[in-house]
């Protein structure tokens, strides 16, 4: 059933014929015991249902109310709502009424899920959801989701870092509507020559291509424009280079929610020759393998033992 929130948002409600959300019951939702409950801020991944977390899906399987983000997370990502719960989508919502959206369910149901595209703290308006919430004495917690920019990485096979390429990776975007702050302009932080993840860039191509062209980048450096990524049957790669970055987008109608990466390292599953990982170098000492031509004690000595940013996890 769907009706229309008080707030502006679409309300989705589940299983129960009721007419707004304020009628809300059902012993598959907690209901707020004493003080608020909790407004939650999942990271619903970058699109496939099932790239959200373990502890993600669990919060909306006991969720009361779902606000989530409608012109970006998969309506799947819902999919595990209790009945009874009340699920509005945030689209055509101002953060005020977002806001005051989240503060009314958590006075009514022990857990809130805000559901947020990726990883709520790239390019989410956390803390500015957050503050009122604060100013609310709603207690708020956030988890983790897999951000676009690694489904693009994994959706191409590539890798952000390699050994003696980059070891840097950066998440910018251009500058919109939305400034960009003094020394991140693009040019600036290509000049690193590092891996750039660059979101909400798809529709000003043009800047992109200017700023790598400005910290020296050649016109033949590739570049990788995926689309959607990681969504059944809607991902789209494209492979191109600085030059026909926007030719390319424009063949493959590559016009929205697409991640821009520009890295030193793409393509390097077809090079004849890779600087290795010193973490798997049969003759590298560390906390959980001796070097199997390392001298006795060589693990004691070695600088590297018990470095923890070394050891694999
Ligand atoms: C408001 S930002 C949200 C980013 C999100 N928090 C994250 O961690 O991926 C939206 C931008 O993220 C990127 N994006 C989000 N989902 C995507 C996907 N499935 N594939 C490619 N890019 C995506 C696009 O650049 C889009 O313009």
């Amino acid at each position: 059933m769907r009706a229309r929130s008080p707030l502006g948002g679409r309300i989705f409600v589940r299983c129960f014929p009721m007419p707004d959300s304020s009628a809300q019951s059902s012993a598959a939702c907690e209901t707020a015991a004493t003080g608020p409950g909790t407004v939650w801020f999942v990271g619903a991944g970058p699109g496939d249902p099932e790239l959200i977390t373990v502890k993600g899906r669990s919060l909306i399987e006991r969720a009361g109310a779902i606000l989530f983000a409608g012109s970006l997370v998969d309506e799947a990502a819902t999919r595990w709502a209790p009945p009874g719960c009340s699920i509005a989508d945030s689209k055509s919502m101002t953060l005020d009424q977002m806001a005051a959206w989240l503060v009314l369910q958590a006075q009514k149901h022990r857990t809130v899920v805000r559901l947020q595209t990726g990883d709520p703290a790239l390019y989410g308006a956390l803390v500015e959801l957050v503050q009122p919430l604060d100013a609310a004495g709603v207690p708020v917690r956030v988890v983790p989701g897999v951000s676009s920019a690694m489904a693009s990485a994994a959706a191409a096979v590539e890798s952000f870092t390699l050994p003696e390429v980059t070891q840097t990776v950066v998440f910018t975007r251009v500058e919109g509507r939305t400034p960009m702050p003094p020394g991140e302009s693009l040019a600036e932080l290509a000049r690193h020559r590092c891996t750039l993840c660059i979101f909400l860039s798809i529709t000003l191509l043009h800047k992109v291509q200017a700023g790598l062209r400005e910290a020296g980048w050649p016109d033949d450096a590739p570049l990788l424009v995926v689309h959607k990524a990681s969504w059944p049957g809607e991902e789209r790669i494209v492979r191109c280079t600085v030059a026909d970055v926007r030719e390319r987008c424009r063949e493959a109608q590559v016009v929205s929610q697409a991640m821009i990466i520009a890295s030193p390292t793409l393509g390097a599953r077809q090079w004849p020759q890779l600087a290795k990982s010193k973490l798997y170098d049969p003759g590298f000492t560390h906390r959980f393998r001796r070097a199997s031509d390392a001298p006795q004690g060589a693990e004691a000595s070695s600088p590297l033992t018990d470095t923890p940013q070394d050891t694999p996890r």
